[in-house]
């Protein structure tokens, strides 16, 4: 079973290799655990996870990463965000869920000529409104001064709240969504979370994600894997999160499976193609604190 105290960071894990051999389930009690413990379990779980959000200077885990820039996010989403997010004009819109410090939108907005040299994903000329969100506020002081200095709303911050307490009036739309191991990774309602989103993304427009530990499409993962997330279809046989997301209407979706990376990874793309979304159900079952947390859903018939 994964610890919760585990320091190593999300950003360090990936694209290392692991050479154990045991193959480990999400949680070791999940056989045979009784249902009715199962809640009092999880909403300890729960509390333990509000401590990592609420967590400040030297007490936040080293493992919970909130700093990643945009080239961080280049190296980490699915092939296109960059061009996608080149693509945008002056009135289109960019949600980045999860955002913590919002250092790749501070990146994107980067004043032209500051960018270090070999920067990925920077952009000259028209850039889209910006709306970083985070449960807790991790704003900095270089965040404040560019807010105020582009003026005219260009970038927001919002904290306080997760995503599915937002209204749609709130928010708006956008044509790019971004989550680097945001809600996608942490949320304890993962079919609400991917409805919502869909909810905001304009036709046409794009989600654009990852998510650890999961049973990769194209099923090559290695042995002595710690999967973070596992889901299950109602008779309880695996299901992979590509093909749960694949069954979603209105999208396409596609996969980018990284099984050579310490956590297979599968980095995700979802095409909003028509306004009737709906996404299959699930309920969590089991979840436990970290960063990011391990959870396993099961779908509902
Ligand atoms: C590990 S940090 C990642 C920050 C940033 N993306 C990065 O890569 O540096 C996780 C972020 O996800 C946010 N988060 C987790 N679940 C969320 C949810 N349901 N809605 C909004 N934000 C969420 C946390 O508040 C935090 O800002």
């Amino acid at each position: 079973m994964r610890s919760v105290t585990s320091t190593v960071p999300e950003w360090k894990t990936v694209k290392t290799t692991v050479a154990v051999v045991i193959v480990f389930g999400l949680f070791g009690l999940k056989a045979g655990w009784p249902q009715e413990s199962a809640q009092p379990r999880i909403d300890e779980e729960f509390t333990k996870q509000e401590k990592i959000y609420r967590s400040r200077g030297a007490d936040v885990p080293s493992g919970y990463v909130t700093g990643r820039g945009l080239s961080d996010y280049a190296e980490l989403l699915p092939t296109g965000f960059c061009d996608a997010l080149g693509r945008l004009g002056s009135s289109d819109r960019w949600l980045d869920i999860g955002a913590g410090a919002a250092q790749a939108i501070l990146d994107y907005y980067a004043p032209e000529g500051d960018a270090p040299s070999g920067e990925k994903c920077l952009r000259t000329g028209a850039r889209a409104r910006a709306v970083a969100m985070s449960i807790e506020e991790r704003r900095t002081d270089n965040w404040r001064q560019r807010a105020a200095s582009l003026g005219d709303d260009r970038i927001r911050y919002l904290a306080g709240k997760r995503l599915r307490q937002y209204s749609p009036e709130e928010l708006g739309k956008f044509q790019i969504i971004t989550d680097v191991f945001g809600g996608f990774s942490y949320t304890e309602d993962l079919s609400q979370f991917v409805d919502k989103v869909l909810s905001l993304l304009e036709v046409g427009g794009g989600f654009y994600t990852l998510v650890p530990g999961v049973h990769l499409e194209d099923g090559k993962e290695k042995l002595g894997i710690l999967y973070l997330t596992e889901l299950e279809d109602a008779a309880g046989r695996p299901e992979k999160v590509c093909s749960w997301l694949k069954k979603i209407a209105c999208v396409q979706v596609t996969c980018e499976s990284k099984s050579d990376w310490k956590r297979p990874t599968e980095l995700i793309n979802i095409r909003k193609v028509c306004s009737d979304v709906s996404v299959p159900r699930m309920k969590l079952v089991e979840f436990e604190a970290g960063y990011p947390p391990g959870r396993r859903f099961q779908l509902e018939p």
